[in-house]
């Protein structure tokens, strides 16, 4: 599986919107009822109104009508991309729980340790 979800996100990577910064970067998440859903990072002339890869994948995953992450991978052009600041408290309102980026494999609550939110309780 955590291959498969890999494989997403680097599909999703190659839809990415990057013309400003050239680091297109994919993400998929998988639910804890077995759904998955993909997001890229989509960039703005006004640089502040760019939305990354996970946000996205999590907004889809919300828009679905599914509220509970198992897992977020995440792929970027070079290397372990890992989840920015803004991504991983996001990740962690739903219950997030593990992070796969090329060659990792780490607990979430490693990531964001003592995360504020509804999901403190479930990152212990
Ligand atoms: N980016 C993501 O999509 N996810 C990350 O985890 C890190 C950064 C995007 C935002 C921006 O479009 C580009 O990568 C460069 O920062």
């Amino acid at each position: 599986m955590p291959l498969d979800l890999l494989d997403q996100a680097r599909r999703a990577a190659r839809h990415a919107y990057a013309p400003y910064s050239g680091f297109p970067v994919g993400a998929a998440v998988l639910t804890s009822t077995g759904e998955i859903f993909t997001g890229c990072n989509v960039e703005n002339a006004a640089y502040g109104s760019t939305l990354c890869a996970e946000r996205g994948a999590v907004m889809a995953m919300v828009a679905a009508g599914f509220r509970e992450i198992d897992t977020v991978a995440v792929v970027g052009p070079d290397g372990p991309c890992w989840p920015c600041g803004a991504c991983r408290q996001v990740l962690a309102e739903f219950g997030c729980r593990r992070v796969l980026v090329d060659g990792h494999e780490v607990a979430f609550a490693d990531l964001l340790p003592r995360a504020f939110g509804p999901g403190v309780q479930k990152l212990d």
